[in-house]
């Protein structure tokens, strides 16, 4: 493969479309969403052989508990069968775990599934693989805020003194560069509630496939049309 120039250091990912792929197939949506997991396994592991430094997957949001409870409690199984099976993938590819999101309101085997595989993964020094799970970012942005406006109470920080680095350092995603591009599947135009302060200067390629079929050909694509494009940042 020829060599691919000006790769993104941050990929942000809003999987959609696994209902419409099992639908499609007359399959239960369940079934998507596994097909979907697939997806993810192979194009984290084309991201940490291409060298990509962070990748961030909008796993479950906080809108996604109105879902029919079936299919909550599926999403949230194949996550911890996800967790089990690719530790041993996450180690062989030197890939950092890590989570944001509300996660004490997860089922607590999951949690203790995610502390166990962030633990050990923990010293990997190459890509970090991100799941937002129950997450949203007007709530990550409320309860920054909420935190700042505590410590200006209590004195430690003068109002006058509030920046934008200090909200960055509240929000979960804290200590991680922006996302360069955002992928979303399904041809959705949408942002969905997803790290709306952080992708301010994103690109964004939307792709009409179904997430179950986007795999590192279809990543390919989206890095390619990321590295033709010229990033001004406001500038000219
Ligand atoms: C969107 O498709 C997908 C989700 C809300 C869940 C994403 C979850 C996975 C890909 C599987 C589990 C994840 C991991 C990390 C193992 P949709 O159901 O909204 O599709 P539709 O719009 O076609 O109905």
């Amino acid at each position: 493969m020829k060599k691919l120039k000006n790769l993104p250091v941050h990929i942000a990912v809003i999987m959609d479309g696994n209902g419409r792929w099992a639908k499609k197939r007359r399959l239960p949506r369940i079934l998507g969403h596994r097909e979907g997991a697939k997806s993810v396994r192979a194009v984290t592991e084309a991201c940490a052989e291409l060298g990509i430094g962070y990748l961030t997957y909008y796993a479950f949001s906080t809108e996604n508990w109105k879902r029919p409870k079936k299919e909550v409690s599926f999403l949230m199984k194949l996550l911890n069968e996800y967790l089990d099976k690719e530790k041993p993938t996450l180690l062989k590819n030197n890939i950092r775990f890590n989570v944001i999101g509300g996660i004490s309101r997860l089922p607590r085997a999951v949690r203790e599934k995610i502390s166990e595989v962030k633990k050990t993964t923990a010293k990997n020094t190459g890509l970090t693989m991100t799941l937002a799970l129950n997450y949203g970012s007007k709530n990550e942005i409320t309860e920054a805020v909420r935190k700042i406006a505590k410590e200006a109470a209590g004195g430690k920080i003068k109002p006058a003194e509030v920046n934008e680095k200090t909200i960055e350092k509240h929000l979960f995603t804290a200590g991680m560069p922006d996302p360069d591009l955002m992928i979303r599947t399904s041809g959705e135009m949408r942002l969905s509630n997803f790290l709306l302060w952080q992708m301010a200067y994103c690109e964004i390629y939307i792709t009409p496939v179904l997430w179950p079929d986007f795999r590192k050909k279809e990543l390919i694509k989206a890095l390619k049309s990321y590295s033709a494009r010229n990033r001004r940042f406001g500038g000219v």
